[in-house]
């Protein structure tokens, strides 16, 4: 796959074969909204003793404890201050500068007072929530911690977890961390998988019941098999783990479930790991007591070669539901069976109480990558219904008789391709959801892309390397409709399983979404624009510009009688990498925009100091470097292997890492080798490759050079 030639469109693919990668509450109608909201002095209020009790708690309007609100993961608040007449009223009323920032994608937490939030390298600050000032800041020192393993995984982080006066973080290089949330001090940490794995956390964890629960990331880069561990919130000691997917039966099984799920797989399938890497997705519903788990897609993605004679693959692209207190299995309900298209169910698993057919239904609302809607009954882990949200080829539908969906002929690239929508990126990925149970609608970000799957002449005995990767099948191409928008906010129905207002967008990686019982929904754009509609028909009803593309989600509480807004502004994510021909180009290149948490309110003041205007990057033209061919093709290869990840595929880099093509040092031997070999910017997210010999880093020189002359029209 690396064998590409030389040509103006080099490998955009070579970034894409690496994608990694709720109610406890009756309806509330708006007028309750803010009665029962509680002010807190954080001088005088306890915050050790906040639990799930609080967390569970629909009703606390000052706080925002935990991922997504409350334990039902909702994302809706019952404020009501900012509402759709007052909302044109909205402005700045602080905001910090995050300078060595780069992709912020998390969501802050509120306690007593305190915002908390966990930004680039890991790095947690507390705030203070009315004025913005610094409490205290915990730097995990990543970069001491990771070394070279930096080449797999990513710099950002989707955010944290409090219990019981403690705020938990999960780092890039595997640590879960408890830190005392009023001054920073670390109490325990532990290293949740084994360091020589090619694994990564980029998950915000989960805590309930005295523990904390994280996964992680890997199953392109390596024999991943995923698996979520629970730790005690007071020692750190593990409590219990549960493995995605079977081992080698020839070791023994963990538990029955992993008995259960080997009779679904065929081949050697332990060699490849197997995946299902839990990266994202983690719902506790103390209402049974049990902890919702999204799995991941195969490692490889592709079947033929991970589990040859077919099967289900379980517990592949499945929700699992697990005794919160044992972590024994309850039930599952695999979205993809047999999954080859990288469609992990890892996306947010959000609790509601809906009526269906005149039936109340404790269900689950999930909206997979596949591109699928689903309605689970949390009771039962049974289907209740399924419906496309966007184009989907793979399978016509779901039947509701088997909960299977019904595969479309020739989507599993029998022939060695196909076109199959959604694409890797997944009609749905982790930006979250929110559900207002007033509206009783969902409010989705959507992206509508296909993939071009090729794995034509692809030696059935293939095998991905550790740290290096590979998914046994290539993204050729992601294909943008040419009749619908590439994006969209989706308000969907989950009782009828249809839009009830639908928001077209020009670019599919927008944020993540909010609601509140002001009947208002807000959401942060790709282009820096952050907009409130009306949350009943989708109407733009308020809109302020950033000046740099939004990636995280909004989150609001009230303190002293005032409703505010957080939002963190940073464009990254996965898809921030490189660029899709046919979408707009961001312009928020690496290191020229300010990174910066924004916390707004009714008639707040504050000017935002202005961002520099979109920028591209310029290849640089160097007319005196000779460029060899032969070693410009064999660096192709080598950077599509290690460095397309962080800076672009075909060296076309977006927010997340310099532009190679644009920079000077690629033009010396000694300052690239100083850089890409020996660390010297190992502080700065840049990994050492220690590996790299001398012509190996020629070619890469030669591949860059060659590839800035090419896209600058010079060769
Ligand atoms: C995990 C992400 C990541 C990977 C993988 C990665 N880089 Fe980087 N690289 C970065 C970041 C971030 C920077 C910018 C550091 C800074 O702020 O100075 C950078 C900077 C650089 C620079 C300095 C550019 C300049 O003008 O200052 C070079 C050269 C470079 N990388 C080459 C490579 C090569 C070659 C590879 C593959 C062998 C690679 N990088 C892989 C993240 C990465």
């Amino acid at each position: 796959m690396s064998k590409r030639r030389l040509s103006g469109s080099l490998s955009i693919v070579a970034s894409l074969v690496f994608i990694v990668s709720t109610t406890l509450t009756g309806c509330l109608s708006s007028e309750e909204g803010t009665s029962g909201s509680t002010v807190l002095d954080p001088a005088e209020h306890d915050v050790s003793t906040i639990g799930d009790t609080e967390i569970a708690d629909e009703t606390r309007t000052a706080d925002w404890l935990a991922y997504g609100r409350t334990h039902s993961e909702q994302r809706f608040s019952p404020l009501t201050d900012i509402n759709r007449d007052t909302v044109s009223r909205l402005g700045v009323t602080w905001y910090r500068d995050l300078p060595d920032d780069v992709a912020l994608v998390s969501t802050p937490l509120v306690v007593g007072g305190t915002l908390y939030f966990t930004g680039t390298m890991n790095i947690v600050r507390a705030v203070d929530a009315v004025t913005g000032e610094l409490l205290w800041e915990y730097d995990p020192d990543v970069a001491g911690a990771i070394g070279s393993r930096r080449q797999v995984g990513w710099v950002h982080n989707r955010g944290l977890s409090f219990y019981k006066g403690k705020i938990f973080a999960a780092t890039w290089d595997g640590r879960l961390i408890a830190l005392s949330s009023t001054t920073g001090e670390l109490l325990w940490s532990t290293q949740t998988f084994d360091t020589s794995k090619p694994l990564y956390i980029t998950g915000a964890p989960k805590a309930f019941r005295n523990k904390v629960l994280i996964g992680n990331g890997g199953t392109e880069v390596g024999r991943a098999r995923g698996s979520v561990t629970a730790y005690d919130a007071d020692t750190g000691d593990e409590a219990w783990t549960f493995h995605v997917v079977p081992g080698n039966p020839a070791d023994g099984f963990e538990s029955p479930a992993m008995e259960m799920a080997a009779e679904t797989w065929t081949g050697s399938w332990w060699e490849h790991g197997g995946g299902g890497n839990a990266w994202h997705g983690f719902t506790y519903d103390p209402e049974f007591n049990a902890v919702y788990v999204g799995t991941g897609n195969g490692a490889p993605w592709n079947r033929r070669i991970r589990s040859p004679g077919g099967g289900d693959n379980l517990f592949l692209c499945s929700i699992v539901a697990l005794n919160a207190d044992t972590g024994e299995y309850l039930w599952h309900y695999q979205t993809t069976p047999g999954e080859t298209w990288d469609y992990n169910s890892t996306m947010d698993i959000v609790l509601a109480d809906i009526e269906v057919d005149g039936s109340p239904i404790k269900a689950i609302l999930h909206a997979p990558k596949n591109g699928f809607f689903y309605v689970i009954d949390r009771e039962t882990g049974s289907l209740v219904s399924a419906e496309p949200f966007t184009r989907v080829t793979w399978a016509t539908h779901v039947d509701l008789e088997t909960g299977r969906p019904v595969e479309t002929a020739g989507a599993r690239y029998p022939e060695g391709e196909a076109n199959v929508w959604p694409s890797p990126h997944g009609a749905h990925s982790w930006q979250a959801m929110s559900y207002n149970p007033v509206t009783g609608l969902v409010y989705l970000p959507t992206m509508h892309l296909g993939g071009r799957y090729v794995d034509s002449g692809l030696d059935p005995s293939w095998r991905a390397e550790d740290f290096v990767g590979g998914n046994g099948v290539g993204v050729w191409e992601i294909l943008v409709p040419d009749d619908m928008p590439p994006g969209a906010l989706q308000a969907w129905d989950p009782v009828r399983q249809e839009p009830a207002w639908t928001v077209p967008q020009a670019h599919p990686w927008n944020a993540g979404t909010l609601t509140t019982a002001g009947d208002l929904v807000f959401q942060g754009r790709y282009d820096g624009v952050f907009l409130a509609y009306d949350a009943h028909t989708g109407d733009e009803l308020w809109s302020r510009d950033l000046g740099l593309g939004i990636s995280a989600p909004p989150i609001t509480y009230e303190l002293d009688g005032t409703q505010y807004l957080a939002l963190l502004v940073g464009y990254g994510g996965g898809y921030a990498v490189s660029f899709t021909p046919g979408l707009p180009d961001e312009g928020w290149a690496y290191g020229v925009h300010t990174r910066r948490l924004v916390t707004f309110a009714l008639d707040g003041d504050t000017t935002l100091s202005p961002q520099p205007p979109p920028q591209l990057p310029e290849p640089l033209v160097a007319a005196d470097f000779a460029i060899d061919e032969e070693l410009a093709v064999r660096g192709q290869g080598l950077y599509g292997t290690y460095c397309s990840i962080c800076h672009g595929g075909g060296a076309v880099a977006n927010a997340m890492a310099t532009d190679l093509r644009a920079s000077s040092v690629p033009l010396s031997r000694g300052a690239f080798a100083r850089v890409v070999r020996d660390g010297a910017l190992a502080d700065r997210a840049m990994p050492p490759f220690a590996t790299l010999d001398d012509e190996e880093l020629d070619a890469l020189r030669h591949y860059l050079r060659a590839k800035a002359h090419v896209d600058a029209g010079v060769l």
